[in-house]
């Protein structure tokens, strides 16, 4: 656990950073500080590991005061992620993920071979070990800035927005597979971004900083999108935070899913015409998985691939209702496709029997 208890920083020019900050992030879990330019953020995130020293106030580790630790101790359990990687440029990549264990006194073989390691599971191939930071891409580095942060297997992650500078399709790649790498290592960590779409995508609990240094709120990011406690905090989580919600409420069992008959493909246009339901009809494959829908008017001879409209998502019985809404309204049937988690075909749903399971829904009553 890492708690904040009425941290204060002013810089010696008078700026008031962070304003009496009370703040716990629980072991094992993942909060997320999040806010506009200049909140205190980064300067939060410093006072941890004391490249920052506190005003006033006390922040502790496990219930220990960091102040009286041994910084250079403090900072071996704490590991730190800043943005852009901050890889040293001289080093390959295998010696800037071992750099940590190597300073402990780990021998230099040893530290190459967990670093080899470390490098797998955060998905960088082994031949990349010899390379130099300047022969990766950004995403590439910001894995290594992750990985070197591990390799003291520390209890403790300090991340400074560390999926900020790079594309959003390698983004959400990063994202994915670290929330993935997180169920397994179960690092206390706290990480700070201003995106309020990652803070919602990735945190345990999200605390949403206004500029001045104040903790606005900290809630789960379900609560902040269904109960923002001002206007502050409402804005910043956006203004479609009653669709969003959506993303944090699950289907199961809430929506009544309709039998939906299909054809493989090969059929002929009579049989495809006769199992339609309106102008369209659902296409799988052998297993009963969607391939996609078809018009049964415009087939000529019999089902090809090509007959086949893949604007469709689908979504899974065990998703939530915004995957649910989606596949209903991408759907060109207006029918959405319902998978289980084999991804063989459930059946369908309309978005207005999705409307009637969400004016069901309790908890939803509160996001209106
Ligand atoms: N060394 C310093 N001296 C004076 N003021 C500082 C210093 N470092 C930061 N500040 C000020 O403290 C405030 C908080 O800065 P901080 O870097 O913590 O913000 P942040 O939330 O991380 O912002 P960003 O999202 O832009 O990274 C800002 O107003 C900044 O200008
Ligand atoms: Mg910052």
């Amino acid at each position: 656990m890492i708690k904040f208890e009425n941290v204060t920083k002013a810089y010696p020019d008078g700026t008031v950073a962070v304003d009496g900050l009370y703040l716990e992030a629980p072991t094992g879990k993942l909060t997320i500080l999040v806010g506009p330019s200049g909140c205190g953020k980064t300067t939060s995130l410093r006072m941890i590991n004391r490249l920052i020293e506190p005003t006033s106030g006390t922040i502790y580790l496990d219930d220990q005061p960091t102040s009286g630790m041994d910084a250079a101790l403090l900072r071996r359990r704490i590991g730190y992620v800043i943005q852009h990687a901050g890889l040293f440029p001289h080093r390959t990549i295998v010696d800037n993920v071992a750099t940590m264990p190597v300073l402990l006194g780990e021998s230099r073989q040893k530290a190459r071979m967990t670093a080899l390691e470390l490098m797998e599971r955060v998905g960088l191939p082994a031949n990349f070990a010899k390379r130099y930071p300047w022969q990766l891409s950004g995403g590439q580095q910001q894995r290594v800035g992750v990985a070197r942060a591990l390799a003291s297997d520390p209890a403790f992650m300090l991340m400074d927005e560390p999926f900020s500078a790079v594309d959003p399709v390698v983004r959400a790649q990063l994202q994915d597979e670290f929330l993935r790498l997180q169920r397994e290592i179960g690092k206390t960590i706290i990480m700070v971004t201003h995106d309020i779409d990652e803070a919602l995508k990735l945190g345990d609990q999200v605390a949403v900083m206004r500029v001045g240094g104040k903790l606005a709120q900290m809630a789960t990011p379900s609560e902040l999108l269904t109960s923002p406690a001002d206007a502050f905090v409402a804005d910043f989580v956006g203004r479609d935070r009653g669709y969003r919600s959506l993303g944090f409420t699950n289907v199961a069992g809430t929506v009544a899913v309709s039998e939906e008959a299909v054809v493989q493909l090969g059929a002929s246009a009579a049989e495809a015409q006769a199992r339609a339901s309106g102008a369209w009809v659902l296409v799988v494959d052998g297993g009963r998985k969607p391939l996609g829908w078809a018009q049964p008017e415009l087939i000529g001879g019999e089902l090809k691939r090509e007959h086949l409209n893949l604007s469709g998502t689908s979504a899974t019985s065990t998703g939530t209702m915004r995957q649910l809404l989606d596949a209903a309204l991408s759907s060109p049937s207006r029918r959405g496709v319902v998978v289980n988690d084999s991804g063989e075909l459930i059946g369908t749903v309309t978005a207005s029997d999705i409307v009637k399971a969400i004016e069901a829904e309790p908890h939803l009553e509160t996001a209106r």
